[in-house]
């Protein structure tokens, strides 16, 4: 497949390149060519346009890896991230993991219903804060998964997929997300995504 075609020719590219350059930019470099190929749908940097695709800039580099290697093993569900982590290899994983961390997450504004929102941040304070901190934005070092402006209708399947058990969640959260789905109904859900959606801030 063309994939496997132009990340030889790139690594081979880049081999040559080494002795011109610090080892440092080079990763920096080699990670710029990789990620060529996820900016298509990821956007510029990481940040996506498309409300399907996930913003993945900002992206914690440990949680990063681990998502492509479920990918890859089929572990975690998709739609198209498993077809495409077959073509790399676990240190190519990393480099892309490394660059993604460093880029800024841009958010856009997207149409949400202000009710929605309301209920969705009371839910996020009670069952959701203390992991993802700062409203989902996560500016802390051990925060989980940056959800502040993230794209709802990813946002919308990715809940879903969790509620359904397709997707595994970490025990705590699989724990308080059955509390609060029991106690607030499965609205709350989609009162989340509008929470999460309605944040816009440049942080
Ligand atoms: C054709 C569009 C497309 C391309 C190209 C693409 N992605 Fe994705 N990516 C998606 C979609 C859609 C999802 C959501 C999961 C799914 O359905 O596949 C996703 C999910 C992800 C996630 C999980 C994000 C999260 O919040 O947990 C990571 C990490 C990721 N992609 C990395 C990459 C990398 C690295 C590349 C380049 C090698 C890449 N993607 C190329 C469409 C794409
Ligand atoms: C005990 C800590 C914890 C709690 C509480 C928690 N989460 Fe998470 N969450 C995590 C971690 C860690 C991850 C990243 C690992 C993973 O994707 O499996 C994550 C991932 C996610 C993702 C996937 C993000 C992506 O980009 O694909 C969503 C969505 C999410 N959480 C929503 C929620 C919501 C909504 C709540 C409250 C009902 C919640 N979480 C409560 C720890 C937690």
């Amino acid at each position: 497949m063309t994939y496997k075609t132009t990340q030889y020719t790139l690594l081979l590219a880049s081999g040559m390149m080494l002795s011109a350059s610090t080892w440092a930019s080079e990763m920096d470099r080699l990670s710029l060519m990789l990620n060529g190929t996820c900016m298509v749908c990821h956007g510029s940097q990481g940040s996506s346009v498309g409300p399907a695709t996930p913003t993945i800039a900002g992206m914690d580099s440990e949680d990063f890896v681990d998502a492509m290697i479920e990918y890859k093993s089929g572990e975690r569900p998709s739609t198209i991230m498993g077809r495409l982590a077959k073509g790399y290899t676990e240190d190519q994983f990393q480099m892309m993991a490394d660059y993604f961390a460093k880029q800024p997450f841009v958010r856009y504004q997207q149409t949400v219903d202000a009710l929605k929102v309301k209920s969705g941040a009371k839910l996020h304070d009670k069952y959701c804060e203390k992991c993802h901190e700062d409203s989902g934005y996560n500016l802390s070092d051990d925060g989980a998964a940056i959800l502040a402006g993230q794209w709802m209708p990813y946002l919308q399947f990715t809940l879903t997929d969790f509620h359904a058990g397709v997707r595994d969640m970490p025990r705590k959260m699989k724990k308080r997300m059955k509390k609060m789905v029991k106690k607030e109904g499965e609205k709350s859900l989609d009162e989340l995504v509008h929470f999460y959606g309605s944040l816009t801030e440049q942080k």
